[in-house]
């Protein structure tokens, strides 16, 4: 049996063999598929990827069919159990878990690369004070090119990995000044005593206290979160990251434009809205009206469905047991009960079941957030911080790989034909719509 693909172009007659390797044909051999000589040739139409391979990745695997989530071939079930969220960030880039002297030196490496220039401590200042946290991380990424010009060297193995360190380290510095910024607290220096997560805690929490103790069990469940949310393949923001960094713009734009993409309420901004849904339902009782209006059209119910998930997602359940874990120190989120509530009225309704639809990592990691005591505008900045590192792998990678270039896709022109240019003084006054 031959892994090829006979095609038959019935406008021509003609015959082709198109080869299939991994399951795809390539969408270039198409081109040979012509009506005339001048004919570009065949393309293919595919609106929002939903069935275009655009790289090659040894990164992240998912199964949606099955719920499976893996990086670099370990289950995602056992990395948050067993794993640290600079572990895992170390895997990605890397492709193997460090040994131990590897993780001490990565760690150290990140530990102090957490300071960023007192400028971008200024710059903070030009926002109004109830900018969105997440528009000030967008901004201040693009800020921090201008501190490392070297940066657009991204050929340069070595400058390559001292920007990596660099994002790794100051992605909860520049997140946690955000925050500071809109309550209008001063802001909180890196502790580098304290790991990675429970450093964040204190430039997020820390008050008059000399030095910041993080509790425990927050500090594991944010690292948890942080492995979960680290890399997820080639979702709209891994693919604006790698779209962006093909025209060999430097990592910290890359990453810009990739945060750009992650603040959408379809993407990583689910969480925000979980919260305001949840908020907006107000009662236990009130879930079946919701979904009754949800099914009839008025509204998405924001936490469910995935482009690539259509089985319950594994983030999410690792996410639903922690957050009983948090709650036992914070204290219960009210809205946790509706959540659970939504979660089974919709598991057993006709509507979600046949659509494939199951709760996604964002339907219950914002009532842990919130419960932590982050307000809600800083869930997509949470998100922001670990998936930094995956976006960092999906753009090392794509530099690294051959056959990738400059990001160019095709387009069917729906336009008007050439046609004689109009003066001003003929044009119709009625005005464009
Ligand atoms: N609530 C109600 N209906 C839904 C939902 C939802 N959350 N999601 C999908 N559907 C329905 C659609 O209306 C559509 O129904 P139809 O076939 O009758 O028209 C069908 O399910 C398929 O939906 P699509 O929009 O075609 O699916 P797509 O793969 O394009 O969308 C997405 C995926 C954007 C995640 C969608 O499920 C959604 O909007 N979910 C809510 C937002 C959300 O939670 N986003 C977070 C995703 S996870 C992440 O990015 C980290």
């Amino acid at each position: 049996m031959a892994d090829t693909l006979t095609i038959t172009d019935n406008r021509t007659g003609k015959t082709y063999e198109v080869d299939i390797k991994d399951g795809t044909i390539r969408a270039d051999a198409l081109r040979k598929i012509k009506t005339s000589d001048d004919d570009f040739g065949l393309m293919t139409y595919d609106p929002a990827f939903m069935n275009t391979a655009s790289c090659r990745s040894a990164i992240t695997l998912i199964d949606g069919d099955k719920g499976i989530l893996r990086y670099r071939g370990y289950a995602i079930e056992d990395l948050a159990e067993q794993s640290s969220y600079l572990e895992v960030a170390f895997l990605l880039l890397h492709g193997e878990l460090p040994n131990e002297a590897q993780l001490r030196k990565w760690s150290h490496e990140v530990t102090h690369h957490t300071f960023v220039h007192e400028f971008l401590r200024k710059s903070m200042e030009g926002f109004r004070f109830d900018a969105h946290p997440m528009g000030k991380l967008v901004s201040m990424l693009g800020a921090l090119s201008t501190f490392y010009p070297e940066a657009k060297k991204v050929r340069d193995d070595k400058t390559r990995r001292e920007q990596i360190v660099r994002i790794i380290a100051k992605m909860p510095t520049l997140s946690a000044w955000a925050f500071r910024h809109s309550v209008g607290r001063p802001y909180v220096y890196p502790d580098n005593e304290l790991s990675y997560c429970g450093n964040f805690l204190n430039m997020i929490f820390r008050m008059a206290e000399p030095r910041f103790e993080p509790h425990p069990v927050l500090e594991r469940a944010l690292d948890i979160l942080f492995i979960l949310h680290a890399d997820h393949e080639q979702n709209c923001s891994a693919n604006a990251a790698r779209a962006v960094g093909s025209a060999e713009t430097d990592p910290y734009c890359s990453l810009a434009a990739a945060s750009a993409a992650l603040y959408g309420p379809l993407h990583g901004g689910a969480n925000e809205a979980v919260l305001h849904m949840l908020k907006q339902i107000g009662s236990v009782s009130a879930v079946p009206e919701f979904i009754a209006g949800v099914k009839n059209g008025s509204g998405r119910l924001m936490g469910f469905g995935h482009r690539v998930y259509k089985n319950y997602d594994p983030r999410a359940k690792v996410i639903k047991k922690l957050a009983h874990e948090v709650f036992e120190v914070t204290g219960k989120n009210p809205l946790l009960e509706i959540a659970l509530e939504l979660e089974k009225i919709a598991l057993s309704d006709d509507y979600f079941v046949k659509r494939k639809l199951y709760p996604n990592v964002d339907f219950y990691s914002g009532m842990i957030y919130q419960a932590m005591g982050f307000p809600v505008e800083m869930f997509p900045v949470l998100f922001a911080i670990p998936r930094a590192s995956g976006w960092l792998a999906q753009w090392q990678e794509m530099l690294q790989d051959p056959e990738q270039k400059i990001a160019r896709p095709r387009q069917i022109y729906t336009g008007a034909d050439l046609r004689p240019y109009v003066p001003m003084s003929n044009r119709a006054t009625k005005p464009a719509t």
